[in-house]
C-alpha cells in the first residue's frame, strides 16, 4: 500500500488572522524536516487566505472545516469549493460532528458536499463516528456502516481515489478520552473491510483512515504503531505549533 502518514490539524472556531499567521510560521520552521508524512492545517475561513501565503511552497498544506455544495448564488453566509480554492485550499474537512450536533448536517448534506467536493478537485476528508450512547449500547459498527453507506451514496471507487476517512469517536473528542489503540484498530480494520465490500480491494488498501479525539504528542505513536491507523486528526492539541509539531513528529 501507499498510504503516507497525514497528521491534520482542525483549528476549528480558534484564532484570528493574526494570530493563524503567526501559529502558521512558527509550524511551518518546526516540521521543515518532515518528508514522510504529510502535514495539513485547517484555520478559520477568515485566516486561510493569509495562512496559505505563509505554507504556501512548504510542506504544510491547507484546508478548510467546511463549505457548501453550490457554486455560487444567494447563499448568504457560505462559502463555495471555488472559493476555498482560490484561497489556497487543498483539502476539505467534511461531516464534523460538531457540524452534524450543531448546524444540521446529516448524512445527506454530507453526501452533496462529498460528490461536490471530488467533482471540483478539493480533497474530502470525510468525518464519522459514534456517540457514547451509541458505543454503549453496541451500535458502534451499524452507526458506521449507514454513516458511510448513506456519505459515500451514488460514488464508484475511482471517484475516491484521495478520499480521507476520519474516524472521531464523538466521546473522544475534547473530552481527554482517547480511544485506546485497541479500540482505534478495531474501528479502522472494520472501516477498511466494508470499504473494501463496498468499493473493492484496492481502494481499500490505499485508503487513508485518521483516527481523531483527544490525540496528543503522548499518545499519537501508539496510535500509529497500529496496521490500519494511517494518520490524526487533531484539534485541541493542533493550536499551539510546538504541541502539534511533536505530534507530526511521533
Ligand atoms: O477534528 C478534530 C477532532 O474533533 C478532535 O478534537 O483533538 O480536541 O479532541 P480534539
Amino acid at each position: 500500500d501507499n498510504r503516507k502518514p497525514f497528521i491534520a490539524g482542525n483549528w476549528k472556531m480558534f484564532k484570528t488572522g493574526s494570530e493563524a499567521i503567526k501559529t502558521a510560521e512558527e509550524l511551518v520552521k518546526l516540521v521543515a524536516d518532515v518528508t514522510d508524512t504529510e502535514v495539513m492545517i485547517a484555520p478559520p475561513f477568515t485566516a486561510l487566505s493569509a495562512v496559505s501565503d505563509v505554507v504556501k511552497e512548504t510542506n504544510v498544506s491547507l484546508g478548510a472545516q467546511n463549505f457548501f455544495w453550490e457554486n455560487e448564488g444567494a447563499y448568504t453566509g457560505e462559502i463555495s469549493s471555488a472559493m476555498l480554492l482560490s484561497a489556497g485550499c487543498k483539502y476539505v474537512i467534511i461531516g464534523h460532528s460538531e457540524r452534524r450536533q450543531f448546524f444540521g448536517e446529516t448524512d445527506e448534506t454530507v453526501n452533496k458536499k462529498i460528490k461536490t467536493a471530488i467533482s471540483s478537485k478539493l480533497l474530502p476528508i470525510f468525518c464519522i463516528g459514534e456517540s457514547e450512547k451509541e458505543r454503549i449500547s453496541k451500535d458502534t459498527f451499524s452507526i458506521l456502516d449507514k454513516q458511510v453507506s448513506k456519505g459515500l451514496k451514488g460514488l464508484f471507487s475511482d471517484e475516491l481515489q484521495h478520499l480521507v476517512i476520519a474516524y472521531e469517536p464523538v466521546w473522544a473528542i475534547g473530552t481527554g478520552k482517547t480511544a485506546t489503540r485497541e479500540q482505534a484498530q478495531e474501528v479502522h480494520l472494520f472501516l477498511r473491510s466494508l470499504i473494501e465490500k463496498k468499493f473493492g480491494n484496492l481502494l481499500a488498501k490505499s485508503l487513508r483512515i485518521l483516527y481523531g479525539g483527544s490525540v496528543k504528542p503522548d499518545n499519537i505513536a501508539e496510535l500509529m504503531a497500529m496496521p490500519d491507523v494511517d494518520g490524526a486528526l487533531v484539534g485541541g492539541a493542533s493550536l499551539n505549533a510546538e504541541t502539534f509539531g511533536k505530534i507530526v513528529h511521533f
